[in-house]
């Protein structure tokens, strides 16, 4: 597939209005991107858990108009939100060559999240997935006839051009995104990973620990731009492509040992990456780390696999096997929780995907 591919030039039926509702996951990321070309090409390949709790849920509405500007209202949790409105602005900007249906219709978004608002959560895969999905739906009702799998990848392209990492939301249980030599994959999308995947993984719980909920002190756009020129880059790149291999195997085998130990070196890989670049910054607190230690030590002293993982913020995502739920639950209300932001968590494990409603 090509950028070409998913250009559409008409449409068969000629709607006045209509209503389109999907949900769709957060996801949370083993190998990271981090990293961007222009058009929001990865620097390197990445590979993540869908998420099966953490959703945005987004309705659209849309009305017929005469085709001047893009048109929209954007509703957050039912209360009328101007702040969302640059983000989609520029996403239709991105997007109008692929649906140009979008200047002939006004559009009522109504959006929210199943997660708490203020929660340092980065909604943008979830939102802008559920959003890239309910236009594929409005396409289809103006008559395009997609095939499931076809729908699957424009919805994760489109995805992919509102924030890189929601192109990973669209399916489950595992997407990789970003050409490499070892899955199915491309730049263009994400693919569900189609190897095979160990029982040790079914159910993966993933415990969010919030310890700061308060606005992300990088943008990720900033973030991504700062892999640009940066001294480490190369090798880094390179390392992302050598983990997913190793995690391809990983997966296959059930080897929770060595899924342990590349799933927190991406982390923390990711994180020096962000402490080297110029500016440098630290988006870890000193709780972040406090967490990290007593991961640390009640994986050694029980024997667990539990493990850690980080967005770019200072959040930690707990990773464990279904069959550890009862005592990774324990530690975690009885030494963890100390460490979060008035003591909040989300637990939350590995999902299927997004959801017509
Ligand atoms: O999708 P963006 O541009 O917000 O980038 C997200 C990057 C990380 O969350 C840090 C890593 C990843 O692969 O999800």
């Amino acid at each position: 597939m090509t950028e070409q591919d998913f250009i559409l030039n008409t449409y068969n039926n000629n709607i006045e209005k209509g209503s389109v509702k999907w949900s769709s996951p957060s996801n949370i990321a083993l190998v990271k991107y981090w990293g961007k070309k222009e058009h929001q090409i990865p620097e390197n390949p990445s590979i993540s858990f869908t998420l099966s709790d953490c959703k945005t849920i987004t309705e659209v509405i849309y009305t017929k108009k005469e085709s001047k500007d893009f048109s929209f209202d954007v509703y957050f949790e039912g209360e009328k939100n101007e702040a969302f409105k640059p983000k989609i602005q520029t996403f239709f900007e991105r997007i109008e060559m692929y649906m140009p249906f979008l200047r002939n219709y006004h559009f009522r978004i109504e959006t929210s999240n199943t997660f708490p608002h203020s929660s340092g959560i980065a909604s943008s895969a979830s939102g802008m997935s559920a959003l890239a999905l309910c236009l594929m739906s409005v396409e289809e009702d103006l008559g395009v006839d997609y095939a499931d799998d076809y729908f699957n990848q424009k919805a994760s392209f489109l995805a992919r051009l509102g924030s890189g990492s929601a192109c990973r939301s669209v399916e489950g249980e595992l997407v990789v995104w970003g050409k490499n030599e070892s899955t199915e994959s491309s730049d263009l999308y994400g693919v569900k990973f189609e190897g095979e995947v160990h029982k040790n993984f079914k159910n993966y719980q993933d415990t969010i620990l919030l310890v700061d909920k308060g606005e992300k002190q990088v943008s990720s756009t900033v973030g991504h731009k700062l892999m640009f020129g940066h001294p480490f880059a190369k090798e880094r790149f390179a390392q992302a492509h050598e983990n997913l291999a190793k995690l391809k195997t990983i997966l296959a085998s059930g080897d929770l040992n060595e899924f342990v130990k590349v799933v927190e070196s991406e982390a923390l890989t990711l994180h020096a990456m962000m402490m080297t670049s110029m500016p440098y910054f630290i988006l870890m607190k000193p709780n972040t780390l406090e967490i990290i230690n007593k991961i640390w030590k009640f994986r050694e002293q029980n024997n667990s696999n539990v493990c850690f993982t980080l967005d770019a913020g200072a959040n930690v995502h707990v990773l464990y096997p279904e069959n550890e739920k009862e005592t990774v639950l324990n530690f975690i209300k009885k030494e963890l929780t100390q460490y979060c932001q008035n003591g909040h968590y989300i637990c939350d494990e590995i999902g299927l995907g997004a959801n017509r409603i």
